[in-house]
């Protein structure tokens, strides 16, 4: 095992007193695991049942600890900037690319984030992508058939490629949900530019590719300076709808019955479905509402 990675070193204090024997390196459970860095550890430590002390010395703990550096394609969006604050808390290091840069409201969150302005059609992969270790994609949007064709399919596409051909390990996309909708609306410019990402994504990143399909996304969204209260709809509605889910199932199978009954989703679950992906390389595919929630309960229990 290399044990060595550009880390800075960190000493730690501590006394394992029910360690019998420190002969082979500790793996420090981290949840961020990748590089691998070297502890040095000073401890006492004593036979679990034998009162001896052996006394004070240093020990190497070896720990695979993960730099993670994520790219967030539209961090100013609504989406975006929950995933990128919630990368931020989870000490993930943050890139975002979207065309007008840095968002003018403060944040600490966002003091933290490193603001690149650019189109993604036109974007100096070089200066975005280095040391990237996942890129997540916003990049989405309502308007004319072919603006939806665009930013939900060529941009996504074009984001793909660029990571598979940087070699950036992992691709996760924000997607939508299909509410059960028959073939023909499905066939609108929205769901077949999405649906079209989607395969790019699955199709370069087989292993590791990450599509996350949200109905209603609820929480505080900022337009112009304003912030509208989503949260004030979704919330309550959720717990309508989980608490009448038995009923709902009923409906399932008619068509755009989703429309309806397909549950709402907090944005900081989608985001921390997001941190889900990024720290855990046994998440991918794709995933529904429920999926998703049961992604961001894991990030939560883990805190
Ligand atoms: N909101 C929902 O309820 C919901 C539900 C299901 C799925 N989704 C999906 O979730 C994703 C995020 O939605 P959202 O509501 O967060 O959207 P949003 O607020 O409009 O954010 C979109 C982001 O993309 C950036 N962007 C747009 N065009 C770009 C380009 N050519 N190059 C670089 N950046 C670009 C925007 O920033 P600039 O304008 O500065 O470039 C913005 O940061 C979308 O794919 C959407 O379809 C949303």
């Amino acid at each position: 095992m290399t044990t060595f990675a550009a880390c800075s070193p960190i000493s730690l204090l501590g006394s394992f007193s029910s360690i019998s024997r420190v002969s082979s390196p500790i793996r420090l459970n981290s949840h961020f695991h990748n590089s691998h860095c070297k502890f040095q550890i000073k401890c006492s430590y004593a036979d679990a049942n034998v009162n001896v002390d052996y006394g004070s010395s240093t020990i190497d703990v070896v720990a695979d600890v993960k730099t993670e550096r994520v790219v967030v394609l539209g961090g100013n969006g609504f989406v975006g900037s929950a995933i990128c604050k919630a990368a931020v808390s989870k000490g993930i290091e943050v890139i975002s690319l979207n065309r007008s840069g840095r968002p003018t409201y403060p944040g600490s969150w966002v003091d933290q984030v490193t603001w690149i302005s650019g189109d993604v059609f036109y974007a100096n992969w070089d200066e975005v992508l280095v040391g990237a270790t996942a890129v997540v994609s916003t990049l989405g949007g309502v308007g004319s058939e072919e603006q939806m064709l665009r930013i939900n399919g060529e941009a996504n596409i074009t984001a793909v490629n660029a990571a598979k051909n940087f070699g950036i390990p992992k691709f996760i996309l924000i997607s939508v949900h299909d509410y059960n909708l028959p073939s023909f609306l499905l066939s609108a410019a929205y769901f077949t530019g999405k649906r079209k990402a989607e395969s790019e994504v699955l199709s370069k990143y087989p292993n590791s590719g990450v599509v996350l399909r949200p109905g209603f996304i609820y929480g505080r969204r900022r337009v112009d300076g304003f912030e509208i209260p989503l949260d004030l709809i979704g919330v309550p509605l959720e717990r309508i709808l989980r608490a009448t889910e038995n009923i709902n199932k009923v409906f399932s199978s008619l068509p755009a019955s989703d429309l309806l009954f397909a549950p709402p989703v907090s944005v900081d679950d989608v985001a921390l479905a997001v941190i889900n992906a990024v720290t855990d390389d046994d998440f991918f595919g794709i995933f529904t509402i429920e999926q998703i929630k049961e992604a961001a309960q894991k990030v939560k229990v883990l805190n």
